[in-house]
């Protein structure tokens, strides 16, 4: 198989919502919820994708060669690249008539840890949008990051005890899905203030995400609340039309926050070389959404290792023609000021 191959497959197996198209720029999709498209006018997933297409690369070839290393520690675990599987679910929703949500979550998590890395799993209205993942998670040895909805308090707490007993590394919540379309008439979404976060993260040993921060004050009511780290993200533009994109609102909340905790972010990334960029900008870790789903659709467990293994070539042979050796090297001086 090869990736060509895989999308290929996935035009195929995607039910016609997803285009799987040359460059998953939100422009084919927009609107298109149930589906992958960004909310409304599609503006916020496009302005992700191309605000990241902006940034550009210093080359430097003039040092001694050495080994390049892509690896990385978070949640207390290893993995070879510093990129992971975003959250996806309710596929039988927004993809049709291929796969059930066990399939799904299992081509994802199984997928990339066998190439080194590990995939976020989602939650929805059904039960089996949460409860697929932690099989998955199980069935890997602890292989992957539940992400539980903003449902009331106790209802999340309860949620965390099950991703616990399956052995995961930590868990995310993603607070922005007030504003799906698909969720928002359920009143037990709802945001939450730094107290109830404060509950949350303190009813768990495990490292707590919160998924969904767009301004340095929402990263530091989440800093106060004592969470691990943030998922810098407009949700693929999914939750508000006309948001900046993730990259640009990166730089302030890395000022304010950097060090104090972890910074993820996604939105729009597409290759090694943006990852390469929003680590440059003082991201932590990186997650890649809708292309792990054409992934996961075009080639099951081995399309998402081979697509992981893709991005991690092209991140490495970024940081061969940057003079970075490990991900340490990779700051904002590699970036071009105009
Ligand atoms: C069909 C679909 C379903 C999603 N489901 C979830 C989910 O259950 N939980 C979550 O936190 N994010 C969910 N997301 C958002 C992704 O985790 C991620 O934030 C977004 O897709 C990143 O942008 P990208 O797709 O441009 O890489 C979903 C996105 C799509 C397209």
């Amino acid at each position: 198989m090869d990736y060509n191959q895989i999308l290929e497959n996935a035009r195929k197996n995607m039910g016609g919502r997803c285009l799987v198209c040359k460059e998953c720029s939100g422009v084919g999709c927009k609107g298109v919820i149930p589906g992958p498209g960004g909310k409304g006018t599609g503006s916020s997933f496009a302005r992700n994708y191309l605000k990241l297409q902006e940034l550009k690369i210093n080359m430097d070839l003039i040092y001694s060669k050495s080994s390049v290393s892509t690896e990385i520690e978070l949640f207390g675990r290893k993995f070879k690249y510093p990129f992971f599987a975003a959250p996806i679910s309710a596929v039988k929703i927004h993809y049709p008539g291929y796969f059930s949500e066990e399939e799904y979550s299992n081509a994802i998590v199984f997928g990339c840890k066998a190439a080194g890395t590990i995939g976020f799993t989602g939650d929805g209205e059904s039960k089996d949008c949460y409860t697929s993942g932690l099989e998955a998670i199980k069935l890997t040895g602890g292989w992957g990051i539940p992400t539980i909805k903003p449902w009331g308090v106790e209802d999340v707490i309860s949620k965390i005890k099950l991703a616990e007993q399956v052995g995961a590394p930590a868990v995310a919540m993603d607070i922005d899905a007030a504003g799906l379309p698909v969720l928002a008439k359920d009143k037990e979404i709802c945001p939450k203030s730094v107290d109830d976060l404060k509950r949350i993260v303190e009813s768990t040993k495990l490292p707590f995400i919160v998924k969904g921060i767009m301004t340095a004050k929402s990263a530091e009511k989440v800093l106060e609340a004592g969470a691990y780290g943030i998922v810098v993200s407009n949700h693929g533009g999914r939750v508000l039309d006309h948001t900046p994109a993730t990259v640009e609102v990166l730089p302030d909340i890395v000022k304010a926050v950097k060090g104090k905790m972890k910074i993820l972010i996604d939105g729009g990334i597409r290759s090694g070389l943006d990852v390469f960029k929003v680590l440059a900008l003082g991201a932590d870790g990186v997650l890649i959404g809708r292309p792990y789903s054409v992934a996961a659709y075009g080639g099951g467990e081995e399309g998402v290792a081979l697509y992981t293994e893709k991005i991690g070539a092209e991140l490495k042979q970024t940081m061969v023609m940057t003079g970075c050796s490990t991900l340490s090297d990779i700051d904002s001086s590699k970036l071009w000021q105009g």
